[in-house]
């Protein structure tokens, strides 16, 4: 049995030390403390972390740590990498890591190493993305394939995405990607109208190859082909699969030579460096995608061997827990200041909430303190002009994640440098406000005054990198699964399984029958539930 969190003596010293911190305000611990800004960053995998704009002091930082050290939080990341099975409610090994490590290396679960399996699919996928980007894989008229869709959920998709569109400026531009996960038609229609099915291949990515969304708008996209093809034999050159589930895969009739498989150690939404990422590989090509890989293998080097209080995501982890178990914070808000990481805040969602998303701990008592934070955002600026408004002056406390790179993203390097220059003012903002006096002083009317007041004491992690590549998205990615993997050590959670998402699942296969148009069901919900039900059958049309 673990010790419970709240008995550790690390967690009572934080305690003490939180009523002090409380009252402090960032624009005092600056000025008592004016190497702070320089004294409480780190570096690594080619990122750079600030966290002095965040409300602790050297003793904060100490006390985490001892807090890290007290949870076993460096046994249990050890665990994970020698391939022990610490997701021990589906009695499984969590081995994301082994995804990136290089050639040659060597990791066993259960004694097997997975090594060679890990690169040779690797090998299949280099081999048919050059087969495809260099136009020698056509499709069964023989035209080239011009667009790729791919078609999953959740882990199979969210990192996907996110990757295409944040290195869209290393893809192929001759080629289009494009995405369906959600089960409304409405997606997959958007996504393929203006497509020539003779020139599309679709990647079927689901690693139980059952979930309802995927093989529903797999099935979908296999008429839709059929349709303007003609014959079942087009299945062949227009249809690819990812996925753990060969024969399901040889059920929906995919030819198993083409698929790309991975393993029950990889976790749903830690897979977009397993075959998950295919199409990530299509677009960006295999040199791109090794390059990613080195980006995630770097981060995870610097997890196991930089020193506690220099390990990005080991502070960026612990920095989480301050601010949910000490200050109440209940949300933390990731904002990228680079357009092109739309979508990275979407994957984080995931990645965080259904990593850390639980209510017991790992001997299956129900935990007394709060876990996983809701995690949110949208790309600086446009954050800045809906709803920065409520962190700068609402009364809530949200940390945030601000994100940026040196290098342009475009050819304008002077709207980079606004760019940056926002992201810069925002920290500033967030951290120091302006006080009245100051306000006076610039001649603020009185009247006006009270109300533009902005507290500051927000604090924020400032995380930047030198230009947004596949090695740095790869390092950014690995960098926040380590943080939450931090997070769930400390809580004594699994932070691997999913459970929670089952249940919805199961009473949407109950009702999917009563939705029937020809049937004449017998409602046994809750009047709720019953009330809802025949409303929609009596207005769908
Ligand atoms: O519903 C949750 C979930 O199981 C995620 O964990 C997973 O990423 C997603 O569904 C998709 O699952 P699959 O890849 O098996 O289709």
């Amino acid at each position: 049995m673990t010790q419970p969190l709240l008995e550790t003596a690390a967690w009572k010293a934080l305690q003490a030390h939180f009523a002090e911190i409380e009252k402090k305000h960032l624009r005092e611990l600056f000025a008592d403390d004016p190497d702070r800004g320089t004294r409480l960053a780190a570096e690594g995998a080619g990122l750079f972390l600030d966290y002095s704009k965040n409300r602790v002091t050297d003793e904060t930082i100490t006390l985490l740590l001892r807090l890290a050290e007290e949870r076993g939080v460096l046994a249990r990341r050890d665990a994970m990498f020698s391939g022990e099975r610490i997701n021990i409610t589906e009695n499984r090994a969590v081995l994301h890591v082994a995804l990136r490590a290089p050639k040659g290396s060597s990791i066993a679960v259960d004694g097997q190493d997975v090594m060679p399996d890990v690169h040779a699919v690797l090998d299949r996928m280099a081999a048919f993305a050059g087969r495809v980007r260099s136009g020698e894989w056509l499709g069964h008229t023989g035209k080239r394939i011009r667009n790729v869709v791919n078609i999953g959920i959740g882990g199979s998709y969210l990192g996907p995405e996110m990757a295409y569109r944040a290195l869209r400026s290393f893809a192929d531009p001759s080629m289009v990607f494009r995405f369906v996960a959600n089960i409304d038609g409405a997606a997959f229609h958007e996504a393929t109208q203006d497509f020539d099915a003779a020139e599309t291949l679709f990647v079927i990515s689901s690693k139980t190859f059952t979930t309802l969304e995927t093989m529903t708008n797999a099935d979908v996209a296999r008429q839709w082909t059929l349709a303007a093809l003609g014959q079942d034999a087009a299945v062949e050159k227009h249809f690819v699969a990812v996925s753990t589930n060969e024969a399901g895969v040889k059920k929906f009739g995919i030819d198993v030579e083409n698929m790309f498989g991975f393993w029950d150690w990889v976790g749903g939404r830690y897979s977009m460096d397993s075959a998950i990422g295919l199409s990530t590989m299509l677009a960006i090509g295999a040199d791109g995608f090794y390059d990613m890989l080195a980006g995630f293998h770097a981060m995870d080097t610097h997890f196991r061997e930089a020193p506690p209080e220099r390990n990005l995501p080991l502070l960026m982890g612990l920095l989480t827990i301050w601010y949910n178990n000490f200050f109440g914070a209940q949300t933390l808000g990731v904002m990228p200041y680079a357009a092109p990481l739309a979508r990275f805040p979407a994957y984080l969602q995931q990645l965080q909430m259904e990593s850390n998303g639980k209510h017991v701990d790992l001997d299956g008592r129900v935990v007394g303190y709060q876990t996983g934070p809701i995690i949110w955002g949208e790309p600086g600026t446009d954050g800045q002009h809906s709803f920065y408004q409520l962190i700068h002056q609402g009364t809530k406390l949200i940390p945030c994640d601000l994100i940026g790179f040196c290098r342009p993203m475009s050819p304008s390097a002077h709207q980079h440098d606004l760019l940056m220059a926002n992201l810069f003012a925002q920290a500033e903002a967030m951290a120091f406000g302006k006080t009245a006096v100051e306000l006076t002083q610039e001649g603020s009317p009185d009247f006006q005054t009270p109300f533009r007041v902005a507290e500051g004491n927000r604090p924020t992690n400032l995380i930047l990198a030198d230009a947004l590549t596949p090695h740095s998205l790869g390092a950014m990615v690995a960098l926040y699964e380590h943080s939450v993997f931090t997070q769930g050590a400390i809580w004594a959670i699994d932070s691997f399984d999913q459970w929670g998402v089952e249940l919805g699942k199961v009473l949407a296969v109950r009702i999917i029958p009563e939705l029937d148009p020809g049937s004449e069901p017998q409602l046994h919900h809750d009047s709720s539930t019953n009330a809802a039900i025949r409303r929609y059958r009596a207005r769908r049309g």
